[in-house]
């Protein structure tokens, strides 16, 4: 098992102590394309930011690629990270003020490797080219549209070549032929380099593109299916 969550439980301090989740179960295998798929408030994006090592202020156990989150201290967790997992969000999250060639090369700086700029930037050339979207390479991400920032936002996750990838609403901000292009382009990941892909979203068209949905409701798992 690539992730392996058992018994998770949570609740934000602000929220009064309520569980947001209450007993989180999710065993997938490497190589699988699982869907979380529940309704806005159900606890999707709490458990995904367990699973990626956001959030470690949670009861239970999570166990992903091998490691578990809460023994690692915050320097090994953040290499961790940025060397296994990578996220995509529904809002992007790209630097405005750098190019897009810059904003997919930009975890290479954090990871702290010495790799010189020209390899760094064939690299990135090579993550767009991946995605189709490498003639917007100079240009900032203000200048590109929803399906176009998306594809960089993608570029940049796969630069790493994470074994993960975690999307959270990934196309909850596009059209919906922009957000099948970039489903497409998750389950090519997926086929052609094995990546895991975790998919979040409410969308039941859109999970039942994954090889599994796990359905979630009120911080549980109520249901698991694999559509045909
Ligand atoms: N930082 C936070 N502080 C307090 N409550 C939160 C926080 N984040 C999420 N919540 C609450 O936790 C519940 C689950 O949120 P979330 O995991 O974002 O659900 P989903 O992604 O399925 O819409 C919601 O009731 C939400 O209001
Ligand atoms: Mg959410």
């Amino acid at each position: 098992m690539i992730v392996e969550l058992r018994h998770i439980q949570k609740s934000y301090e602000a929220a009064s102590g309520i569980p947001v989740l209450k007993d989180g179960n999710v065993a997938i295998e490497e190589g699988e394309f699982v869907a979380i798929l529940g309704k806005s408030g159900s606890g999707k994006t709490t458990l995904l930011n367990i699973i990626g090592g956001l959030d470690r202020d949670f009861k239970g156990e999570a166990i992903v690629a091998g490691r578990n989150l809460q023994k690692m201290g915050d320097r090994a967790l953040s290499r961790f990270r940025n060397e296994t997992i990578a996220f995509i969000f529904q809002t992007f999250n790209l630097l405005p003020h750098l190019t897009c060639r810059e904003n997919v090369a930009f975890p290479a700086y954090f990871a702290g490797n010495a790799a010189n700029r020209a390899e760094v930037a064939q690299r990135a050339q090579e993550a767009m080219e991946r995605v189709g979207i490498e003639h917007k390479a100079a240009s900032v991400p203000g200048r590109l549209s929803g399906g176009e920032r998306q594809r960089v936002a993608i570029a940049r996750a796969i630069f790493q070549k994470p074994r993960i990838l975690l999307a959270d609403e990934p196309t909850g901000n596009l059209d919906s032929v922009s957000g099948r292009h970039v489903l497409d382009l998750f389950m090519e990941l997926n086929r052609e380099d094995g990546m895991t892909c975790m998919l979040v979203t409410h969308d039941e068209q859109l999970a039942k593109m994954a090889s599994r949905i796990v359905r979630i409701a009120d911080g549980q798992v109520v249901g698991e299916e694999r559509p045909a």
